[in-house]
C-alpha cells in the first residue's frame, strides 16, 4: 500500500486525476472502476477538464460503478446514475453504452448481481478502481462483516451510512434501507486500487486502513494485501498516522 500525502482535497483530486490517466493511457479498453459521494467529485472535475482539454479520452473506456441503491429509480437525483451523469458522463466524450451501474429497480435483485458480475468477468479485471471510505471502514456499500469472498451482492445498509448519506435525502427516512454493491473478492480483483480520503473525520479511519487488524469487521483492512493500492489522503485525514508510512506529494 503507498500513502501518498497531500496538503488538501485539491491536491488529492489533482493527484488522482494524475493516476488514473496513467492507468488508462495506452490500454486499448480500458477498464475503469468508479465511485460515487462526496470524496471524488473533485476527481471527476479534474477528469472532465482534462477531457476538454483533449488530455485524455473517454471514447474506449469501460465503467463499472460500486453500487446503487435498491428502489431509488434512475433519474431520480438520490440515485448514482444522476450521480455519475451529473458529475462526469454528460460532460465526457464517454460512450454510454460502455457505462455500467447495477440496476436498483431491477424485479430480480439476485439476477441483478450475477449479471454484473458476468458482465465484469467478460471485459475485466477492472484496470483501475477508485474507491472512497466510510468511517465505519466500508468500501463500497461493504459493511462491517461482509465476507472477504463476496461477490456483487444485496446488502442492508448500516445505520452509519444511512445517517451520513441523509444529507443527500429530505429525511432519515427516506434514505433506502439496502444496496446492490461489488463485494469485496470483486473489488479486491482490479489490478489496481486508488483510495481517496479527505478529512478529519475520516482520520481514525485511515488509521485502521494503514496499519489496523485485517478483519471482516473493517472491511477496507482486506486492502493491506492487495498488491497495488494507492491512499491518496490529505493531511487532516492522516493524522494519526505517522510521517514515516507516507512519501509527500
Ligand atoms: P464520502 O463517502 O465520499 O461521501 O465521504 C465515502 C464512502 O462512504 O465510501
Amino acid at each position: 500500500m503507498e500513502i501518498l500525502k497531500v496538503e488538501n482535497y485539491d491536491q488529492m483530486s489533482e493527484k488522482a486525476a494524475d493516476i488514473v490517466m496513467e492507468h488508462l493511457q495506452g490500454l486499448d479498453k480500458p477498464v475503469l472502476g468508479l465511485a460515487t459521494g462526496s470524496t471524488p467529485e473533485g476527481l471527476y472535475r479534474q477528469l472532465i477538464k482534462r477531457n476538454r482539454a483533449k488530455e485524455i479520452s473517454f471514447q474506449n473506456v469501460i465503467t463499472f460503478n460500486l453500487d446503487e441503491y435498491i428502489g431509488v429509480k434512475p433519474e431520480d437525483k438520490q440515485s448514482y446514475h444522476y450521480y455519475m451523469n451529473q458529475h462526469l458522463f454528460q460532460h465526457i466524450d464517454m460512450d454510454k453504452r460502455n457505462v455500467h451501474i447495477p440496476n436498483g429497480t431491477t424485479r430480480n435483485e439476485e439476477e441483478e448481481c450475477k449479471l454484473y458480475e458476468r458482465q465484469l468477468m467478460h471485459v475485466g479485471p477492472i484496470d483501475i478502481q477508485i474507491l472512497g471510505i466510510g468511517v465505519n471502514g466500508h468500501i463500497g456499500f461493504n459493511e462491517p462483516g461482509t465476507s472477504f469472498q463476496s461477490k456483487t451482492h444485496v446488502v442492508e445498509l448500516a445505520e452509519s451510512t444511512r445517517l451520513a448519506n441523509s444529507r443527500y435525502f429530505n429525511s432519515l427516512d427516506e434514505v433506502p434501507t439496502k444496496a446492490i454493491t461489488m463485494g469485496i473478492d470483486t473489488i479486491m480483483n482490479s489490478k489496481t486500487i486508488l483510495l481517496l480520503v479527505s478529512g478529519e473525520k475520516k482520520a481514525a479511519a485511515v488509521k485502521k486502513l494503514i496499519d489496523g487488524e485485517i478483519t471482516e469487521a473493517f472491511p477496507a483492512s482486506i486492502l493491506q494485501q492487495h498488491p497495488k493500492v494507492y491512499v491518496i489522503a490529505d493531511e487532516a485525514a492522516l493524522r494519526e498516522v505517522p510521517n514515516r508510512n507516507v512519501v509527500h506529494v
